[in-house]
């Protein structure tokens, strides 16, 4: 604690008594994101919505709007759940409970023993990347990660002040990504330095033990970049559940384990269209596989029958268009 009082970085969802919105919007955000990526969307979405209450009453549309760029949209629909949730069911206000906050939309047991922690001070220890690594380099856990985090937590819980369960939490956090890094931590700097097991082993790099990754596989695709006589172009929403779900993309095939030869592919594309293939891929890379898309143009002065819709670039940065679906915007446009 005296470490993390010398040493705190300055994050705007810190402050003595943070209030509760702000912990759990930042810790949904900070799910796979940096932390210097989240710093300036935090700061606007508590612009745009300043409460609970008023991110219950957004549009969805809206939130998945202002969520572009963090990825994994299924966290966005879930922060509009979950706000919906909280003004209605509880009055606007996150329940100080960690098994009432685990029902809520969205939160898994890491968020609701961040929040529970770090916005009530409520005793428990939420284990992330960083506090994994710096639990088992103390301790020098022999487990594989996936099977240690009970083990971690309950190590974690031994070691915390009773008093200050949230700051002990963000000191963990601040100490992996200062201190206790994945390569070449700087020992002479941590707290822990002499009583650390990785220490004394001269294995800090060996924690937390690793079990070899499956590789991830390569899903293949063909996106079809249809411009009409305005210069429009055609667009699609994507059904509400899944990936990127109810986001706006740019129609495709499958994204299929095998490449699709130029006749099946055809068969998909839309009738009466000179179609071109233009030269070059567009590579994406999501949690679970990579994705190689080629991109079709072609133009078009009949109507359209197939569900979508037309937009003209310039009006693209009114919608909710994931990253990959940027790359294919570039890569037909240019
Ligand atoms: N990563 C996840 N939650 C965090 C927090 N509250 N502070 C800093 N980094 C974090």
């Amino acid at each position: 604690m005296d470490w993390y009082d010398c040493n705190k970085r300055t994050l705007p969802w810190r402050h003595r008594n943070p209030d509760p919105y702000h912990v759990w919007l930042s810790e949904i955000m900070l799910q796979q994101t940096t932390v210097a990526t989240v710093i300036p969307y935090f700061a606007d979405f508590l612009n745009r919505w300043p409460s609970v209450q008023a991110m219950a009453q957004a549009e969805l549309d809206e939130i998945l709007h202002a969520w572009q760029g963090l990825g994994y949209y299924a966290r966005a629909r879930n922060l509009h759940k979950c706000a919906t949730v909280v003004a209605k069911e509880y009055g606007g206000r996150f329940p100080a409970c960690e098994s009432a906050l685990l029902k809520l939309p969205g939160i898994g047991p890491y968020t609701a023993a961040a929040v529970s922690a770090i916005a009530f001070n409520l005793p428990g220890v939420p284990v992330d990347g960083n506090i994994e690594r710096v639990i088992s380099r103390l301790f020098a856990v022999e487990d594989p990660v996936r099977q240690s985090k009970d083990r971690v937590q309950g190590l974690a819980k031994k070691i915390m002040p009773a008093d200050r369960p949230g700051d002990f939490a963000q000191a963990l956090m601040d100490l992996g990504a200062v201190v206790c890094r994945p390569r070449s931590p700087n020992c002479q700097q941590c707290p822990w330095m002499t009583s650390c097991r990785a220490h004394q082993q001269r294995a800090c790099e060996k924690y937390p033990v690793k079990l070899p990754k499956p590789p991830k596989p390569t899903r293949y695709g063909i996106a079809f970049w249809l411009k009409n006589k305005d210069g429009a172009i055609w667009l699609r929403k994507r059904p509400p559940k899944g990936l990127l779900g109810g986001m706006v993309e740019i129609p495709s095939t499958d994204w299929r384990s095998t490449p699709w030869p130029e006749a099946d592919a055809a068969d998909i594309a839309r009738p009466h269209v000179k179609w071109h293939p233009r030269a070059g891929l567009v590579t994406h890379t999501f949690t679970h596989f990579h994705l190689q898309i080629s991109v079709w143009t072609g133009e078009t002065d009949g109507n359209t029958n197939a569900d979508g819709f037309w937009c003209l670039p310039d009006r693209f940065s009114e919608l909710a268009l994931p990253t990959l679906m940027k790359k294919i915007v570039r890569h037909a446009s240019t």
